[in-house]
């Protein structure tokens, strides 16, 4: 589990604190989407979940180890691993695959070991045939696929994706989603910052954030149909959760809740047909 605990950052220099009383756990398996604001502070907080920043004040703990301790992080570097915002930073190796062997050649593993994790990771981020490329030459969200292979290599427990599909096109995109789900099968929790509402809705749980602090922490349903607090922050609602939030201003319709066009459909599709919606159909007053 990450447990982090009355977490507060100040950068030097700096007036207000970027984080103000932060407490989150993320538990194994969990898929967390951290959302918020340009500025709010989502960066400073998951750089603080692989020791790139050491707490100033308040804990951060992975699995038990405190990231206070310089002695646990090289530990824990290993366990959470992080893809930035700017790919291009974590770029080590001349080639596809040299990047990739990078990690797991540090650890001493052997060759033949290290060829199979090479070829896994490229195949689940859909970069199979790249390994003799050139990173410097792929794009900017092919980087962003070589540097989550690069994780993979590294059998993380967590992994931070900061932004990672924002440059992705839908294709790749999918597959990221996919590889989520797989992870979280394996166990892997994911914390994924995200601007995309959609991203946001297929996470198990979503934390918003404001001016350093969380000030919603729920399922998506519950903090992603708040369409007015969305829009008042600059994030933009789904478009389909803000047409259903609509007509149940302009109709008192009083359409539940939905967060995908595939549960839209459905209602909707029901309620022309005449033969009304279950509400109680074990979704927590979701469609
Ligand atoms: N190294 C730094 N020194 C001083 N201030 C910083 C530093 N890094 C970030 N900040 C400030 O901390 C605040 C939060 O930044 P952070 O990058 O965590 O936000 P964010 O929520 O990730 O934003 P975005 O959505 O734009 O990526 C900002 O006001 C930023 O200017
Ligand atoms: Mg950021």
């Amino acid at each position: 589990m990450i447990k982090i605990t009355n977490l507060c950052h100040l950068f030097k220099g700096a007036q207000d604190p970027t984080l103000k009383d932060i407490n989150l756990q993320v538990r194994e398996r969990e898929h967390l989407a951290l959302i918020g604001p340009n500025g709010s502070g989502k960066t400073t907080l998951v750089r603080h979940l692989n020791a790139l920043i050491t707490p100033q004040s308040g804990e951060v703990e992975i699995d038990g180890l405190s990231c206070r301790k310089a002695s646990h992080h090289a530990q824990i570097r290993r366990m959470v691993g992080m893809v930035f915002q700017n790919p291009d930073n974590q770029i080590v190796g001349m080639t596809v695959e040299e990047d990739i062997a990078f990690g797991p050649g540090n650890l001493n593993m052997k060759a033949d070991e290290i060829r199979q994790r090479v070829t896994d990771s490229l195949q689940m981020v859909g970069l199979a045939g790249f390994e003799k490329r050139s990173p410097f030459e792929l794009s900017g969200g092919e980087k962003q696929l070589l540097a989550l292979a690069g994780l993979l290599a590294l059998n993380p427990r967590y992994i931070v994706l900061d932004e990672t599909t924002s440059s992705l096109d839908p294709g790749a995109k999918g597959r990221v989603y996919d590889m989520v789900k797989t992870l979280q099968a394996q166990g892997i929790g994911i914390i994924q910052v995200t601007h995309n509402m959609e991203e946001a809705a297929r996470a198990d749980r979503v934390v918003l954030m404001k001016g350093g602090l969380i000030i919603a922490d729920g399922s998506p349903a519950e903090v992603l149909t708040d369409v007015d607090r969305l829009k008042k922050l600059g994030l933009a609602p789904p478009p389909i959760v803000e047409l259903i939030s609509r007509l149940n201003v302009m109709g008192k319709h009083g359409i539940p809740a939905v967060l995908s066009v595939d549960q839209a459909a459905d209602w909707l599709n029901r309620k022309l047909a005449g033969s009304g919606p279950d509400f109680n159909n074990g979704m927590n007053g979701r469609i």
